[in-house]
């Protein structure tokens, strides 16, 4: 999860520029409505679906696509343009669960085609690295895939299914998910709609509307805020290693990651206060190179940044994830830090979840399923939201552990990197729990 990104350059999205127009999908009934009502009398539309969805972010779209599998309507309702969604740049890295996931929607091909499956990690530290094998201890792999990808596949799915995306919609608010008639109101175009609904799923991410909805007494949250963030850069350049290297050094974390073998993804450990404008690219790759193994750094090759962002990290909780006949799916309900790549992938298993709970109560009249949606749900949240928390724990300068939180850091380093009971526990939580 990297939540909060801010984007300093587009450049990277420009070829998308063309689909992404392509995929403003605009509810026909809406269009049809604003046509009839010409701009004498702009009425109040009232629209009905089994399940209005906030949000059309990875959690939301997935989810989306599950429904429609299960025969359940759907209308999403989301506040940005298409291309605006996908210009967010985050994480990318797939368990094998979420790609099972895209696959039962039809939306995994891409992902096949040009993903990277890697079978292990590498962790630095004290000037050397160290492999897990990630295959060997579990049996599974990672995919590498850049969230954006997903988000473009899951969009495409939905158009090629013919289902509604409301983009752009202003002041969504869901009303009534307490009592017996829950309905989601937004603007579009100046005219005010209703959508009446059976259910209303948030997937609306930490900032959304749906969680903030809820009276705070009604919900516990928790909160860890880290004291540093990650400075992230984009560049079409190699990468440093077929794996990714996680860095523990005296100067701070690093990551080197990527999007394809001609496409990198770097980051740095950063003040909190550091600005992008701080960061011109030849710091940020002599910063990056002073935190990695003198092998990794003499073959760390360097270009033009596409795409340059801070991120604050957070650990947050909100429990429970349902209200009624409202749930809350993905971000809306926990932020993970990134180290771990966890924030997509529980959105991911969200979805499943809250899915299946669904298609119980359609097609089983039975609630046993959305009553044990949120349990089952935090159960597999609290597990990554603990992974983590170690990782980020293990691998970060923290300003107020001193020299012994360092060393106790690379004790427990050389503990992980020697130990088969040690990396066999990194590696089952990084490939993902089961589901
Ligand atoms: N009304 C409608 N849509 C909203 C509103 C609102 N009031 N507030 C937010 N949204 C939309 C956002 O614009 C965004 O497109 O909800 C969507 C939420 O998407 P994400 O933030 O991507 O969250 P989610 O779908 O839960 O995805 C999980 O995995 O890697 C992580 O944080 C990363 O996005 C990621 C996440
Ligand atoms: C990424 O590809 O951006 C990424 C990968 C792994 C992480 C975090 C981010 O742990």
């Amino acid at each position: 999860m990297l939540h909060g990104f801010v984007a300093v350059s587009r450049d990277a999205h420009s070829p998308f520029a063309q689909r992404l127009y392509d995929i403003i999908i605009v509810c026909g009934r809406l269009r049809q409505a604003r046509r009839d009502e010409s701009l004498q009398d702009r009425e109040e539309q009232v629209l009905r679906t089994k399940v209005a969805i906030i949000g059309a972010g990875p959690a939301g779209l997935l989810l989306g696509q599950l429904l429609h599998q299960y025969g359940i309507d759907n209308i999403i309702l989301e506040r940005q343009s298409p291309d605006y969604v996908l210009g967010r740049i985050r994480a990318g890295l797939l368990e094998e669960g979420t790609v099972t996931l895209l696959d039962q929607v039809g939306a995994g091909a891409r992902a096949h085609a040009e993903g990277l499956l890697h079978e292990g990690i590498e962790l630095a530290f004290a000037g050397r690295r160290h492999r897990i094998d990630m295959k060997s201890a579990t049996g599974k792999t990672v995919m590498i895939y850049g969230q954006t990808e997903v988000t473009l596949d899951l969009m495409n799915a939905r158009k090629a299914a013919g289902l509604t995306t409301v983009y752009e919609a202003s002041d969504v608010q869901p009303h009534d998910f307490d009592g017996s008639h829950p309905r989601v109101t937004y603007g579009k175009d100046g005219v005010t709609h209703t959508l009446d609904c059976d259910f209303i799923a948030g997937c609306d991410g930490f900032h959304g509307v749906s969680r903030a909805s809820v009276p705070a007494s009604a919900l516990q949250e928790f909160e860890r805020v880290y004291p540093f963030g990650w400075l992230g850069i984009l560049s079409e350049t190699p990468p440093v290693s077929h794996e990714l290297i996680y860095s523990n050094h005296a100067r701070g974390f690093a990551l080197c990651t990527m999007r394809s073998m001609k496409r990198s993804r770097h980051y740095v450990q950063c003040s909190l206060d550091d600005h992008v404008d701080q960061w011109p690219d030849d710091r940020f790759w002599d910063e990056l190179k002073s935190r990695l193994d003198q092998e990794a750094a003499d073959s760390l090759i360097t270009g033009p940044s596409i795409e340059k962002s801070i991120a604050p990290l957070r650990s947050f909780v909100a429990e429970p994830m349902r209200f009624g006949k409202m749930f809350l799916c993905g971000d809306a309900a926990h932020i993970v830090p990134p180290t771990g790549a966890k924030g997509l992938n529980l959105a991911a298993s969200d979805a499943h979840y809250l899915s299946s709970a669904l298609r119980e109560f359609y097609d089983e009249k039975s609630n046993a399923g959305i009553d044990a949606y949120s349990a089952r749900a935090l159960a597999r949240v609290w597990k990554a939201v603990r992974f983590s928390w170690w990782m980020t724990s293990m691998l970060h300068k923290f300003p107020d552990n001193g020299s012994i939180g360092a060393r106790i850091q690379l004790a427990e380093l050389d503990y992980v990197t020697q130990s088969q009971a040690a990396m066999t526990s990194l590696a089952e939580n990084y490939v993902g729990l089961p589901f």
